[in-house]
């Protein structure tokens, strides 16, 4: 049975994806931050939980090396751990901004370094990275969200050609808007501007709270570990695709126009 490493799963996408996949017959370490968020995920066959922070690194604790240590080889890992901030540049604290670049830029590399030297020696492995539709194109209100996400769009792209010659794969999958406490809990709810800036803030939210279920999220992701499908992107909803590829071609101007028009009204 493929062993599966999970971070991030006290709720969200996290939590859900850990309870399928181990109804599914795979065998899951679902790590969380704080155990007492994770009595959800007690008593399941097929699915242990761990603590483990993404940022214990900074520390020295290297939570992700003990469980690799402990459990041995994982087949998968889903870098699931992340955090929002949502908000105009201008009303973001440095200190704010530094815990969003570690938890979604340095947390997702210290987790492949944790599993990479044990997937090369076995020459096999999938690695699947929570990015977004905000790792594809920039929108309003989320300039350092985004770009963390742009980072892992990249991470991947260069580690797919650098690890082929192994036999481990990369899998970029990458939402819209869903439903989870992801926005509520990294929004800024106020500006220094005021007025006009503070109703966006607020229709950002309502955006997502109005998201896709997560499920469709989870879905995609049993697919990929269940080996049906190997590509590197996977925009959901999938229609996305058409819009990434256009890019080049009308997003940087048509889309270009839409946002700027959202700004203005
Ligand atoms: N919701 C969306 O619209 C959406 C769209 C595209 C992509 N995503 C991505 O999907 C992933 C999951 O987000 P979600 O929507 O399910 O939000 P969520 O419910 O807030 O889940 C985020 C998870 O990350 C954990 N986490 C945060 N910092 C951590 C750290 N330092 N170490 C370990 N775990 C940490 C949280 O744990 P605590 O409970 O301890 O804070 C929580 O379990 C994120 O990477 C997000 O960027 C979400």
């Amino acid at each position: 049975m493929k062993k599966v490493l999970i971070t991030g799963c006290s709720s969200g996408i996290g939590k859900e994806v850990a309870l399928t996949l181990a109804q599914e017959g795979f065998e899951v370490v679902a790590t969380v931050r704080h155990p007492e968020k994770a009595k959800d995920l007690a008593g399941h066959t097929h699915l242990c939980v761990e603590k483990a922070d993404v940022l214990s690194y900074i520390e020295k604790e290297d939570d992700l090396g003990r469980i690799v240590k402990q459990y041995g080889s994982f087949d998968i890992v889903i870098c699931n751990a992340g955090v929002m901030l949502g908000g105009f540049l201008e009303d973001l604290k440095m200190d704010e901004i530094q815990r969003l670049v570690d938890t979604n830029l340095m947390g997702v590399i210290y987790t492949i370094k944790a599993v990479l030297p044990d997937m090369i020696e076995r020459q096999s492995g999938k690695i699947i990275l929570l990015s977004s539709l905000a790792g594809r194109r920039g929108t309003p209100l989320m300039s350092c969200y985004d770009a963390t996400k742009f980072a892992l769009e990249g991470l991947a792209e260069s580690l797919s050609l650098e690890l082929a010659p192994y036999g481990i794969t990369l899998h970029l999958v990458e939402p819209g808007c869903v439903q989870t406490d992801l926005y509520r809990q990294g929004a800024m709810k106020q500006s220094r501007r005021q007025g006009v800036y503070e109703q966006k803030l607020e229709k950002m939210s309502q955006k997502f709270q109005s998201g896709r279920p997560r499920k469709e999220v989870t879905f995609q992701i049993l697919k990929i570990c269940q080996g049906k499908t190997s590509r590197l992107h996977y925009p959901i909803p999938a229609l996305k695709h058409f819009q990434i590829w256009l890019k080049p071609l009308i997003f940087s101007k048509l889309g270009h126009l839409v946002w700027k028009k959202w700004m203005n009204h």
